[in-house]
């Protein structure tokens, strides 16, 4: 089978290495295509491919269609908003994702981040620290468990809510529960947000939640910048002088933010939670694994779309 790796941002040689290294072995054709530019290159090189690993890379109806012979589409990573699912669905494509695999790059940049506002986005003005200070994980899957794990190492409270794990699993986590999300933002003096982009949760962040944060509080977005109501977002911190953001990925309207705000917002110039030689190499190679195994036995253990 053909296997195209088609990644804007690519993974670390290393990680393609490993990557050609299993798919050749099992007897896969791989083609590479990564740093395109726009959509038609994709479109191009997905004409003739049996399978295909991607990143942030949109599959949308077009890329689809150009792809005739598709059968199997991997995010190497968590986040599948990137993919239209119904039309994949449509297509007869299944589409997978690595769970996993990436979160612990990602858990290391929520908690850098919340270190690098604390300390003024390291200038010399007076900081503050983050142990004793309470943290908020907004949906504790795998990467929210692993922020609130490096948390509690370094001497902070851990706060969580997640819809889909009871209490329970919250206290097992090693984070108190919480009985709803205005709790956790009115609770936290810091909000790491881990939930995924969905119709339900886009622009669900506004300025309800964010005014409510308690004096001197810090919202960390490591998930997706549509989760966020930028208005809101603006409004909340003109209002509170005290509140800060940062974001893996900036705001629609970064300029003009950063230009108000000043050391109270920053965003990264490329989502980079899971930039690391080793997130590149566990979701990467995961995932050729998954193309191996489901073209030798049709395993489609990690199927989202069902
Ligand atoms: C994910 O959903 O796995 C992360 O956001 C990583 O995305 P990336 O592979 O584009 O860096």
């Amino acid at each position: 089978m053909k296997v195209l790796i088609a990644t804007q941002k690519p993974f670390a040689k290393v990680a393609v290495d490993g990557i050609k290294e299993i798919l050749e072995g099992a007897g896969h054709e791989v083609a590479l295509l990564e740093k395109y530019e726009g959509q038609a290159d994709l479109l191009k090189a997905v004409a003739d491919a049996q399978a295909l690993i991607i990143r942030s890379d949109k599959v949308t109806p077009e890329v689809l269609a150009a792809a005739p012979q598709l059968k199997i589409v991997v995010r190497a990573g968590a986040g599948v908003d990137n993919v239209d699912l119904e039309a994949a669905t449509k297509h007869g494509v299944v589409v997978m994702n690595t769970p996993g695999q990436n979160s612990n790059a990602v858990a290391e940049l929520a908690v850098a981040m919340m270190i690098y506002m604390s300390r003024g986005q390291f200038t010399p003005a007076t900081g503050t620290e983050i142990q004793g200070k309470t943290l908020g994980i907004q949906a504790f899957g795998n990467v929210g468990r692993l922020v609130g794990k490096k948390a509690e190492a370094l001497g902070m409270k851990v706060k969580a809510i997640d819809p889909f794990l009871p209490a329970e699993k919250i206290i097992e986590g090693g984070a108190e529960p919480v009985e709803s999300v205005e709790a956790l933002y009115s609770g936290s003096d810091f909000v790491s947000v881990h939930i995924p982009a969905t119709p339900q949760t886009v622009g669900s962040i506004g300025y309800d939640l964010i005014s409510s944060m308690p004096k001197g509080a810090t919202l960390v977005n490591t998930a997706r910048k549509e989760v966020i109501d930028e208005a809101g977002l603006e409004k909340a911190l003109e209002e509170r002088q005290d509140l800060k953001y940062i974001t893996d990925v900036a705001p629609d309207n970064y300029a003009a933010l950063k230009e108000k705000f000043g050391v109270r917002i920053f965003a990264t110039p490329k989502k980079m939670g899971a930039q690391t030689a080793e997130a590149n190499i566990n979701a990467g190679l995961a995932a050729a694994r998954q193309i191996v195994d489901f073209f030798a036995t049709g395993n489609t253990r990690f199927q989202v779309n069902k």
